[in-house]
């Protein structure tokens, strides 16, 4: 008899336990953390399965989706697998009856992201995105300062800066086909970051990219060099987003929100606030508190459950996918786009 076989009601399974960062073990961690019981890994790397049944002996294994699906009944699954692969594997799970965590992102297009919603509502099952990062200490202090305390006025821009010079790694996040592009990484994320606190709808978006710098295995299929858009949103703030490999020098900060009275920025390590009154700067550093991603599982249980609404609505992650893909058309075809209604 497996350990992990007699549930109570929430069973979880993770498809994909890759080594790059062991986001299946994070995952399958934060759902016993939060009451469920882990009861299944599925990934088609044998060594990866062998470290899943050492990290949680006696737990079911799979080699294929399709023998998972047909044998195990663990009713929560978390898709960690390549991007090009999370519309599909989501989609099957939801089919067959499961609760879906897509990590980020939800998936490439706007129009996979509306298939998963689709078939979330029609089995009535919960489908979201692991954003994690929701709770990261840096934007929940930039929060407080910002919406609570009114530190820096009135936000007008928001400056995105991720990345530095340096060869494009030898991995699939550097495929175009099978990541989705450059913005589809931590791109989530700093856009995730952005609409906590402004509340602005896309209205459009100029991008641009550079090509073909840096070889890789992929050739033409290797993504941008850099990449970059100028959102604008219907209230007037504009966010600049740019991921790159080519900048010798990173941003001052990875996210800066400038405000009508002064400046709030930070990176993973620590804040800047920056005044200036009557030719005075003032500055305040420091390190970012703790970061709260504990909280992303228990509201999954107890969204499944009925007992608390849930955070990231597949809306409002699939949001996010509507406005890289359309950030990587527009600096494809060189030109200003509008965002479709609604977006
Ligand atoms: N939220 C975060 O903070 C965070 C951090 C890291 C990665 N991620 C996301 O996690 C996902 C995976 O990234 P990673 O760094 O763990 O990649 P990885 O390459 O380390 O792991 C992916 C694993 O998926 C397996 N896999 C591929 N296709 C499969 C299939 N059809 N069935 C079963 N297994 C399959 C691979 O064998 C591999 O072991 C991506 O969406 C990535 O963006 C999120």
């Amino acid at each position: 008899m497996p350990a992990y076989s007699n549930t109570p009601t929430l069973k979880a399974a993770v498809i994909g336990y890759g080594g790059a960062y062991n986001m299946g073990k994070a995952h399958l961690d934060l759902m016993q953390a939060a009451g469920m019981v882990p009861a299944a890994v599925v990934e088609i790397d044998p060594e990866r399965l062998a470290v899943a049944t050492q990290d949680f002996p006696g737990i079911e294994l799979y080699d294929s989706v399709d023998t998972f699906l047909s044998n195990s009944d663990a009713n929560v699954v978390a898709v960690i697998t390549p991007h090009d692969t999370h519309a599909d594997l989501g989609l099957r799970c939801l089919r067959a009856g499961k609760h879906v965590v897509m990590e980020k992102p939800m998936a490439i297009t706007g129009a996979e992201c509306d298939a998963l919603i689709d078939a979330a509502k029609a089995k009535d099952l919960l489908v979201t995105t692991f954003h994690n990062r929701h709770w990261d200490g840096c934007i929940l202090r930039a929060k407080k300062v910002i919406l609570d305390e009114k530190r820096i006025g009135s936000v007008y821009r928001i400056d995105l800066d991720v990345g530095i010079r340096g060869q494009i790694a030898d991995w699939w996040r550097s495929s175009n086909r099978i990541s989705g592009g450059a913005l589809y990484d931590w791109g989530v994320h700093l856009l995730e970051y952005s609409f906590q606190v402004v509340r602005g709808k896309p209205l459009e978006v100029s991008g641009y990219r550079h090509h073909g710098y840096w070889k890789t295995r992929w050739n033409e299929d290797t993504i941008d060099d850099e990449i970059g858009a100028m959102i604008r949103l219907d209230d007037g703030a504009v966010i600049q987003l740019k991921v790159t490999t080519l900048d010798p020098q990173t941003g001052r900060n990875m996210v800066t929100f400038y405000g009508t009275e002064g400046s709030y920025g930070f990176d993973m390590d620590g804040y800047e606030l920056l005044l200036r009154e009557n030719g005075v700067e003032t500055a305040e550093r420091g390190p970012n508190p703790p970061g709260e991603q504990t909280r992303f599982y228990p509201n999954i249980a107890d969204a499944i459950q009925g007992k608390d609404s849930l955070v990231i609505t597949p809306e409002y992650a699939a949001s996010f996918i509507r406005i890289i893909e359309l950030c990587h058309r527009s600096a494809l075809e060189g030109r200003t786009l509008p965002f479709p209604a609604g977006t």
